[in-house]
């Protein structure tokens, strides 16, 4: 993850006020932040070299400071400015931000021999502030070598385990908490309460960011960076792109158009349907270039997975273009980069006319266009996580099967297809992928998988249909779990719905013999095949 630097947003509204999160380099940090927003609290994630002055131009309601992988007494331990314990704003440190808050406010940390990992039993002091409510013998989750040895001067402990007596600690009238274990994981069954604790009770933050909210403050903010200028959207028929194109009609009306390039890659029905949503529902000025043809030519004879990636993402740039010279001048392009792009690429700046080249997806991602296009982004989704954006959606009235749908790669069948891309075989590949989905969801299945699709290999094999000997095509399945698609397990599927669709696809798709099922993790695997 790269350095985090915070957004310049000179006077936010009351819903906007954050809780800043400081990066101490612990693997939960983002999740800390999200879990914030989950109690219906904005927060942002900001490096730890953020200067108390930064901070406080940012008017938070309250700091968190994360865990981290080191040891304080580890050279090159990440610090803090210790003016932040001065903002008068109240402060929560985690695991290490808890150690490194003793260590910086006269406490003292050590390695006492006594580690915790994992399931821990906390006793909780029931007067206290973090843990009013709840009960006083709870589970928690820890990971941790060093332990806080003596609270920082003035603090008293209000939590204990049984290797770490100090396992977390409060000072009212200075506004400072610790808490040695992870509120923000699951596996504290508590946590979210503490948090909640520490959010509403403590920092006195109400719980109003919500989806409509946000969208109040998007619009009002797409508003005020357009102006009168005319605006562009490419539609992919994800979610992503779709919530920001709403976002920015809403916002701007009929100054925004979108364009939607159906590049013949998509799966059963999803062009008509972005049609249909978009100009028929929303009446959202749309031109859908019907690119089909283009793009088949593009790929045939093209069997190396890179260099269909290539010629797809070129041609739609090729095509995208076109359309937008059409349309005269247009200043501004609306993108759906997320805050997870934006944290991972180091997130600079907040407006559009810098960072942009940091900020488009370097991802071979079809609708990442070119620099030498000159328009100026505009990014209404780039604060927020994917679940939030779905929320957003939800709140602007997107059909279910876009909200919802799981990620689906930009170069689309094409990478489902192994060796050359045909009518024929895309056709096949479509039948087949529509069985899926449509036994997939009626086994309530879709929205627990991150994704679940059919495969096209390059092979065929004997088969035997009636008295008549076939040398057709197998099908694969491929249904995989992941929490990011960095990493994934293949998704045990229940053998029924197996069944049916070996079944399916087999009988009602001419051209198809065989079905077979990926039993395969990531890694060593990927996701998809190409
Ligand atoms: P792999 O196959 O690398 O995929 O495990 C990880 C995630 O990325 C998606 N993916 C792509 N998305 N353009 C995209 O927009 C691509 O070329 C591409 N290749 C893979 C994949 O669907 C999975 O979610």
């Amino acid at each position: 993850m790269g350095e985090v630097v915070p957004l310049e947003r000179p006077e936010p509204t009351p819903e906007e006020r954050p809780v800043l999160v400081v990066d101490l380099g612990g693997q939960y940090s983002q999740l800390i932040a999200r879990r914030i927003r989950e109690c219906r609290v904005y927060s942002e994630l900001v490096a730890h070299t953020i200067s108390a002055d930064h901070a406080a131009r940012r008017r938070p309601l309250a700091l968190v400071l994360s865990g981290g992988p080191a040891s304080v007494y580890a050279d090159g331990a990440p610090a803090i400015d210790p003016a932040l314990y001065e903002l008068g704003v109240p402060v929560l440190g985690i695991c290490y931000g808890m150690q490194l808050m003793a260590l910086d406010l006269g406490g003292r940390v050590e390695r006492t021999g006594r580690s915790e990992f994992g399931r821990t039993e906390l006793s909780a002091e029931r007067e206290s502030d973090l843990f009013a409510g709840l009960p006083e013998e709870q589970t928690c989750w820890m990971s941790h070598r060093d332990s806080v040895v003596a609270p920082p001067e003035g603090a008293r402990v209000v939590g204990a385990s049984s290797a770490a007596p100090i396992s977390a600690f409060e000072d009212r009238a200075r506004g400072l908490y610790g808490v040695q274990f992870h509120p923000e994981v699951v596996h504290t069954p508590h946590g979210m309460d503490v948090l909640k604790n520490f959010l509403y009770r403590v920092a006195d933050a109400p719980p109003v960011w919500t989806a409509a909210t946000v969208i109040e403050e998007e619009t009002a903010r797409i508003r005020s960076q357009v102006g009168q200028d005319r605006v562009l959207c490419a539609l992919s028929g994800g979610v992503d792109s779709a919530v920001a194109a709403l976002l920015a009609h809403k916002a701007i009306g009929d100054q925004l158009t979108c364009v939607f390039v159906d590049h013949g890659l998509l799966r059963r029905d999803e062009a008509e349907q972005v049609v249909e949503t978009f100009e028929g529902h929303f009446r959202v000025p749309l031109v859908h270039v019907d690119a089909r043809e283009r793009f088949l030519t593009r790929l045939r004879d093209v069997s190396d997975p890179e260099e269909k990636r290539r010629r797809v993402g070129e041609e739609f740039i090729r095509v995208f273009e076109e359309e937008s010279r059409r349309l005269g001048r247009v200043r501004y392009l609306v993108q759906g980069t997320l805050y997870s792009d934006v944290i991972e690429s180091g997130g600079r700046g907040s407006d559009s006319s810098e960072g942009v080249a940091a900020t488009i997806k370097s991802h071979h991602n079809v609708g990442g266009l070119p620099a030498e296009m000159d328009l100026e982004l505009v990014e209404p989704l780039r604060m927020l996580f994917k679940d939030e954006v779905r929320r957003v959606g939800e709140e602007l009235g997107l059909p279910e099967a876009m909200v919802w749908r799981q990620p689906f790669p930009g170069p689309g069948l094409a990478i489902r297809i192994i060796g050359e891309v045909t009518e024929e075989r895309l056709e096949i590949l479509r039948a087949a992928d529509a069985i899926l989905q449509e036994e997939i969801r009626r086994a309530g299945l879709y929205r627990e998988l991150w994704q679940s699709f059919a495969v096209l290999p390059a092979i065929r094999s004997v088969g035997v249909q009636g008295d008549e000997r076939t040398y057709a095509y197998p099908i694969i399945i491929r249904a995989v779990t992941s929490d990011d698609a960095m990493t994934a397990d293949w998704a045990r599927l229940p053998y029924d719905v197996l069944e049916t669709l070996s079944s399916r696809i087999i009988n009602e798709i001419p051209g198809v013999n065989r079905v077979a099922l990926d039993l395969s993790s990531k890694p060593p695997a990927t996701i998809e095949w190409e």
